[in-house]
């Protein structure tokens, strides 16, 4: 496998998902702490945050330490001469030159590709504006291959289709598996027209109403409404609270069904379903940490 970089999900063929996910699988036994591994010692990875994160940047730094290597974060734009008006392009080269491996996060669609172009270390993009989120998209699948099935796998995509970038690189995903999918959300939070198209191409999808397909589904894979990325305070109050899966949703879903989240999750799983055998979305969060020591093991081992 030769990845320079990870910045959207089509940068990875089926078969280099299949083969990261049972990396993911070997390193879980120490993202667990019950075994050690030094496989990435002497690496240093940056975190460059320039929208929030817990999961992802936190992970990510468990991920290296757990695997003996090392980090350094650059959290807080007030922090960083980004304030003084520094370019993301000469943070990069300057950055590229300490460490081995970057970790990207920004509001701008398109920022991860760009910041890859002017460095000179691997660039991970962890989350672009509403663009691609693919080491997201990675652990997902993860978790679904560990808590579902990922072959025939009937889903639902549920929420803010519009914005989530978790879906709009997951969505990619699922069709290299032939997902069967079904879109359910607010009509002002559709899919993208363009993506729709792409995936229509490749897999079944069709929009649906969340009662006539829970008890078909696999998967329900809800999304925060990405109140950060409306134009305006209005048009999001528009679609605020307005959906939300609760214990009387559950009652028809099949027994095997599993709810997963990104996460944070806001009001769109009510906190009741967390002790249900259905919610997987906190143990989904921890398999951030085996898959994303697949990653920098990949990118690294040269
Ligand atoms: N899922 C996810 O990206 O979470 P964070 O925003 O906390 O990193």
């Amino acid at each position: 496998m030769k990845l320079k970089h990870l910045i959207s999900i089509d940068d990875l063929k089926k078969d280099e998902i299949i083969y990261l996910l049972e990396l993911a699988e070997e390193f879980l036994p120490v993202a667990e702490g019950k075994k050690i591994r030094k496989d990435l010692e002497g690496n240093l990875l940056a975190n460059l945050f320039f929208e929030p994160s817990t999961r992802t940047r936190m992970s990510f730094e468990v991920a290296m330490k757990r695997l003996g290597g090392n980090v350094v974060n650059m959290t807080a734009q007030e922090a960083s001469s980004i304030a003084k008006g520094e370019t993301l392009a000469d943070t990069i080269k300057v950055v590229s030159k300490y460490v081995d491996v970057i970790v990207l996060r920004h509001p701008l669609e398109g920022a991860a590709r760009f910041a890859a172009e002017h460095s000179d270390v691997p660039v991970i993009n962890a989350g672009d504006g509403a663009g691609q989120h693919p080491t997201q998209t990675l652990l997902d699948l993860y978790t679904i291959k560990k808590e579902s099935k990922l072959d025939r796998l009937k889903i639902a995509l549920v929420g803010d289709l519009k914005y989530s970038r978790t879906v709009h690189s997951l969505i990619k995903a699922l069709a290299l598996f032939k997902s069967e999918i079904f879109l359910v959300s607010p009509q002002s939070l559709n899919l993208p027209e363009e993506i729709l198209e792409e995936i229509e191409r490749k897999t079944k999808i069709e929009k649906a109403e969340l009662e006539d397909i829970i008890d078909y589904v696999d998967v329900l894979y809800v999304t925060r409404i990405q109140k950060e990325r409306f134009p305006d305070e209005e048009e999001y109050l528009k679609v605020a609270g307005s959906y939300k899966i609760d214990l009387n949703i559950l009652k028809k879903a099949k027994s095997s069904t599993i709810i997963m989240h990104p996460l944070p999750r806001v009001d769109e799983i009510d906190i009741s379903v967390d002790k249900t055998h259905y919610a997987k979305y906190f143990q989904q969060a921890f398999y951030g940490v085996p898959v994303r020591m697949a990653i920098l093991y990949e990118l690294l081992r040269r």
